[in-house]
């Protein structure tokens, strides 16, 4: 790296150990992550992430995107397939925008939506934190019922026929169990409210048949991030089962009020990624199920407050704990960070502050990809009883962490590079090693 200017080599010096670390030293168990297949990998470093092509298929304001538009209608294509969609939209450049442009092509500004709160698993961009605040939303808060760990649907349907919102969102970034969409969108529809059901968390499991897919259970359109349980580039879409001049609606929404540019590099590994889930999706988010149950059984085991214990502890790749007798959330997070255990804090239904959450919310999709099963949750459980209630140095855990971490370095449920092909993409882009 000799050759590069001080400042560079210094940046580069960070990339290396941030990849080392992550990718190697580390169990993630962020519920929002994962880590794509080396193929997909491959094909993301690629001309188009620096092209526009403003518009949409055939409709561009710019010269140059024969290619582009190949890539984007077959991907189009191929999830309005799986998901049984009327129209699909891989536009939206993550689940965020996804949201935003389907609520401007659903409901007027200054409309109403209903949603669940943040403590609750909604997302902020169900919420008056994110994106309904700039779209002057009013924002209703659809009841919970916290012995189902789920939303009252008897309240909910009250809720609706009431105050008739023009949107009722479902699912959330805590996510344990299955919302009842079917119940839902019987009620909103029966007074012409939309159903979207956020898909975020969970696609992988819809895509691998382990998790209902929205849109055959009644919801109207489903978004969602392309980089959580189903593990391709970060990225967004719409899927609708609607037809006509709504989804023209919700495709002005992408273009041109809440993107000019699609971040277009994705789409091939988003493409390879969906290939890998039509091949191994099913195995993979079967694994995933069992290592969520797995995980949150040994740690109830070993003395932990596992969220949901009555229902089963979880139907997704999510475990919730309440950390608030060991210290809460951040500080709990943050010890587990010192032994090389990467999670998030997480607000939990009953806490009254986003500030101290109670919580931390555990995923297990990226070590799942990792190779990991059953017998490895029970080891990551035992780190965690060391760390947080045998009171070891986080130091002397780490250890363990990396030698633990080591035995898994390879991407299961996807597919390999092949060194010819490396060459050929790398030399289309005038790069050679
Ligand atoms: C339920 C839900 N929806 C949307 C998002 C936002 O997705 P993105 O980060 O792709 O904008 C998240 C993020 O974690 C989420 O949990």
């Amino acid at each position: 790296m000799a050759q590069y200017p001080e400042d560079v080599q210094k940046m580069l010096g960070v990339l290396l150990e941030h990849n080392e670390w992550r990718r190697r030293q580390t169990i993630n168990l962020i519920a929002a992550e994962n880590v794509m297949s080396p193929l997909a990998e491959l094909v993301y470093l690629n001309d188009l992430m620096g092209r526009y092509a403003e518009g949409s298929v055939g409709r561009r304001y710019y010269r140059g995107t024969r290619y582009v538009d190949l890539l984007e209608e077959a991907l189009s294509k191929s999830f309005a397939e799986i998901l049984g969609a009327k129209y699909v939209d891989v536009r939206p450049i993550s689940g965020t925008i996804a949201n935003l442009a389907t609520y401007y092509g659903l409901a007027p500004e200054g409309g109403t939506i209903a949603s669940l709160p943040t403590r609750a698993g909604g997302h902020i961009s169900h919420n008056q934190v994110g994106g309904p605040k700039a779209l002057k939303f009013k924002v209703l808060e659809l009841p919970w019922d916290p012995d189902a760990f789920n939303i009252d649907v008897d309240k909910a349907r009250r809720l609706i026929e009431e105050n008739r919102p023009n949107i009722v969102i479902l699912g959330g970034s805590l996510y344990l169990f299955p919302h009842p969409i079917k119940e839902i969108s019987e009620a909103a529809h029966a007074v012409s409210s939309y159903v979207l059901h956020d898909s975020a968390h969970v696609f992988g499991l819809v895509v691998g048949g382990k998790f209902p897919n929205p849109l055959r259970e009644g919801a109207d359109v489903t978004t969602s991030s392309t980089h959580k349980t189903f593990p391709g580039p970060q990225g967004g879409l719409i899927a609708s089962a609607l037809e006509g001049e709504v989804n023209e609606s919700i495709a002005r929404g992408v273009f041109p009020v809440f993107t000019s540019n699609y971040h277009m590099h994705r789409y091939a590994a988003t493409y390879v990624t969906l290939a890998e889930m039509r091949q191994f999706g099913a195995q993979y988010a079967e694994q995933i199920v069992r290592n969520a149950k797995a995980l949150a059984e040994a740690l109830h085991a070993n003395g932990f407050d596992v969220v949901a214990e009555h229902l089963g502890f979880t139907q997704t790749h999510q475990v919730a704990v309440d950390v608030s007798k060991l210290g809460g959330g951040e500080a709990v997070s943050k010890l587990l960070e010192d032994a090389n255990i990467i999670v998030n804090k997480n607000m939990l239904p009953w806490d009254k502050s986003a500030v101290k959450p109670s919580g931390i919310r555990l995923g297990v999709q990226e070590v799942t990809r990792w190779g990991m099963r059953e017998g490895d949750m029970a080891e990551i459980a035992g780190f965690f009883k060391e760390l947080l209630i045998d009171g070891k140095e986080p130091g002397q855990v780490r250890r363990k962490v990396v030698e633990f971490r080591s035995q898994f370095l390879e991407v299961k449920y996807g597919y390999g590079v092949d060194g010819e092909l490396a060459r050929r993409l790398l030399g289309s882009m005038g790069l050679t090693l």
